[in-house]
């Protein structure tokens, strides 16, 4: 698809560090796409908040992921990379869009029914929380939302509630995105054979390095076939990492190793942390200046927060001017 004129939008929730499933699920994907569309990424702090009470976590998460991302290559010049809460727009038109939301649309949501399943109270903020991604993916008019899989009723949600406002207040109202699946990576595993999350600790992060990440990497877990005797990749959690980050041919003789036998599980993880280094050494030092000039990244953000609600303040006034919102003063963009 040509995306040189199209919106693109995705969110990143500051809930922890990132990790390898972060990366090759979503990140890898948002990083390729803002080099050819018009794209806006934002770190969703409002979200985290239905998860971490804790502002000083929130506030240290939300830099983390600022860091992140610019230490891997986001281009603040060529995307508009910002804070949630810097467009206030957004929970404005969220709360329009609670208006015209079934309580039962919301009572599918499947990140809810999890909760209410394990026996916890949710908040309203988690209840509604399809509610304002839908506002933030619909306040940009954004024409696609690369995301992972596990978004994909999210995005379902976001699409009937536009659809729902357009024919209450008129066609051209809302513009309905397109969902892009993150497809060539469905799960990446944790070093327990687990979906890699950090609700499992079972995580490699990206900036992990020295000890502390091939400690990670030597605790994958692995069946018991002796170093000489033959293994089968597909079924081995340290070939599925691997997968991600070889080159084709690197990929042949690591999977023909392992089929021949004498090659044992421990070479496979040493293979995989010097694959894992080799990815992430630019990233790593990157990150590290970065990291020295914070007051650099705040401007950044500054900047793209700026972009992103001189475009949300557009798209508000046509809302508030449909949904009969009076307004005696002009607000800042
Ligand atoms: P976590 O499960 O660690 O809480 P998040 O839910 O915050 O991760 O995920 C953020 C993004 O990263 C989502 O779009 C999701 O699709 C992607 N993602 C997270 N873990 C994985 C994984 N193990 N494999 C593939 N994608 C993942
Ligand atoms: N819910 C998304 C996640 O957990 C984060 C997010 C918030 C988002 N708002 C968004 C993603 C808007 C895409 C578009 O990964």
């Amino acid at each position: 698809m040509n995306l040189t004129d199209k919106t693109i939008l995705s969110g990143i929730t500051p809930s922890g560090r990132l990790h390898l499933g972060n990366y090759f699920g979503a990140m890898r994907q948002h990083l390729q796409m803002h080099k050819e569309g018009d794209a806006f990424y934002f770190i969703a702090n409002y979200h985290s908040l239905t998860a971490l009470a804790d502002g000083e976590q929130v506030r240290e998460n939300s830099l983390h992921i600022a860091l992140d991302y610019l230490a891997l290559g986001l281009d603040p010049d060529r995307s508009t990379f910002f804070l949630q809460s810097d467009v206030p727009q957004v929970t404005e038109l969220a709360w329009i869009l609670g208006t015209q939301c079934p309580v039962s649309l919301m009572e599918k949501g499947v990140a809810y029914k999890d909760k209410v399943a394990s026996g916890l109270s949710p908040n309203i903020g988690l209840f509604t929380y399809p509610i304002l991604q839908a506002a933030d993916i619909l306040i940009y008019d954004s024409d696609l939302v690369p995301v992972g899989a596990d978004q994909k009723q999210n995005l379902e949600i976001c699409r009937d509630l536009a659809g729902k406002l357009n024919r209450v207040y008129g066609d051209e109202l809302l513009k309905l995105p397109e969902p892009w699946i993150v497809k060539e990576v469905a799960v990446v595993p944790g070093l327990d054979g687990r979906k890699m999350s950090k609700s499992y600790d079972n995580t490699i992060g990206i900036f992990e390095e020295g000890k502390a990440l091939k400690k990670r990497v030597m605790a994958i877990e692995t069946d018991s076939t002796p170093l000489e005797e033959p293994k089968d990749p597909e079924s081995c959690n340290v070939f599925a990492l691997i997968r991600l980050f070889a080159e084709e041919d690197e990929l042949k003789e690591i999977a023909d190793n392992y089929r021949n036998g004498g090659y044992g599980y421990g070479d496979a993880k040493k293979d995989l942390l010097a694959m894992i280094n080799r990815t992430f050494a630019e990233a790593r030092e990157r990150r590290k200046e970065l990291a020295k000039h914070p007051d650099d990244v705040m401007d950044i953000l500054r900047q793209g927060g700026r972009k992103a609600r001189f475009r949300a303040e557009m798209v508000m006034e046509r809302v508030r001017s449909a949904t009969g919102i009076l307004s005696t003063m002009k607000r800042d963009s």
